[in-house]
């Protein structure tokens, strides 16, 4: 098998985080819950994780992360706790569903008012459109790093400078960007950085989480368990508890700290630098075939490590069939949760077919992918 689906997870780990998970689970008590020693290594272990991401993220201390699931569910909290009943937020047409649904629902279900900046047909946001939207105030703008579909890095620093400007806060969705590029929320400005930790971070799936810059209170979206304050009615209102209700996955959280660990040692600029490689030599193949189109990718200020492409008169979930039948090579097919981004980039129909990469995806794994994608192009014309 060759795996090129890591803008949806990554599969394969450095082999530490296996063995912390391992270790983990047959130790950790709950975290917080107890002064026995079991509690306390789980407590260690996530204090740990904390700190690896507070310092890969540039946040300003470890207690300013808090743990969630996923993105989604660290954007969830971002959104619902930061726009106010009757605000106004703005987003951009690159965003995952993770930014639109919670937008949409605050819409439906709290009078506020959703402005989207809109892409180009090459994946371009339209950075005069956005500052527009911002005219006459705003309270939030939720905004992705780099789109899932095209992996365009958008230039965030400048969205989050006139974001400020027009008083609104600035929520950054980095699911596909943490660990992959170098990423520091105070240079960006960011106000909140919504993280999932099982995909660039190389940890479990089950991990992720949002950082929080000082200054910024954002009220609890649970309440419940906080192994703290018991007697009191309500969720605890400081960081990091005031974001994380009930038990913590403290067994997904040790492998976190392993896989941004490795990501320490290995240096972010080198994995980068890496990706970029492997993306450039995927893409150039991919270009020059006939019948393939690459949709976006060089619409922003730097590329992820994706490759979409639409072949042509084939729908995409045929086309990643044949990939994975045929050559034992996994894509993501279909709209990738990025509905406004499709239609931008005129691939509602057929969908698209998504190759993304990892730090551990080697050059003859690309070389294969591309004869792969030739053959399947050449079949279905
Ligand atoms: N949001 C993830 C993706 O783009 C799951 O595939």
């Amino acid at each position: 098998m060759i795996y090129f689906d890591n803008a949806a997870t990554t599969r394969a780990k450095p082999p530490e985080v296996a063995e912390a998970v391992a270790r983990a689970i047959g130790s950790f008590g709950g975290v917080g819950r107890g002064v026995h020693e079991a509690s306390i290594d789980a407590g260690m272990a996530v204090y740990d994780a904390r700190d690896k991401v507070a310092r890969l993220l540039g946040a300003p201390s470890a207690a300013r992360v808090s743990f969630a699931a996923n993105a989604t569910m660290a954007l969830n909290i971002a959104i619902a706790g930061l726009l106010p009943d009757g605000g106004r937020a703005v987003t951009t047409a690159a965003s995952h569903n993770s930014v639109l649904r919670p937008l949409h629902k605050a819409r439906d279900e709290r009078g506020c008012t959703v402005g989207v900046a809109p892409v180009g047909p090459d994946g371009s946001l339209d950075l005069a459109a956005y500052g527009r939207l911002l005219e006459g105030g705003a309270d939030l703008v939720a905004a992705t790093h780099a789109s899932n579909l095209t992996g365009d890095v958008y230039d965030v620093a400048r969205m989050a400078a006139l974001a400020h400007e027009a008083g609104a806060l600035f929520v950054l969705d980095a699911a596909q960007t943490a660990g992959a590029l170098p990423l520091d929320m105070g240079a960006l400005g960011a106000d909140v950085v919504c993280f999932t930790g099982h995909k660039g971070l190389y940890g479990p799936q089950g991990t992720g989480g949002l950082a929080v810059a000082e200054g910024v209170d954002v009220p609890p979206l649970l309440e419940g368990g906080s192994g703290t304050h018991s007697f009191d009615e309500r969720h605890p209102r400081f960081m990091p508890e005031a974001l994380e209700a009930g038990t913590l996955n403290a067994h997904g959280l040790a492998g976190l700290a392993a896989g941004v660990a490795y990501l320490e040692r290995t240096g972010v600029d080198d994995v980068a630098a890496r990706l970029r490689a492997l993306t450039g030599r995927f893409e150039a193949g991919a270009a020059a075939m006939p019948g393939v189109r690459v949709l976006g990718g060089h619409g922003g200020i730097d590329r992820c490590a994706i490759v979409a492409v639409d072949v042509a008169g084939a729908d995409s979930a045929l086309v990643a069939d044949r990939l994975s039948s045929d050559f034992g090579i996994c894509t993501r097919a279909g709209a990738h949760c990025a509905p406004l981004m499709h239609r931008a980039l005129g691939a509602e129909e057929r969908g698209a077919v998504r190759f993304s990469f990892s730090s551990f995806t080697t050059e003859g794994e690309i070389d294969e992918g591309l004869a792969a994608l030739e053959a399947v192009a050449r079949a279905v014309r």
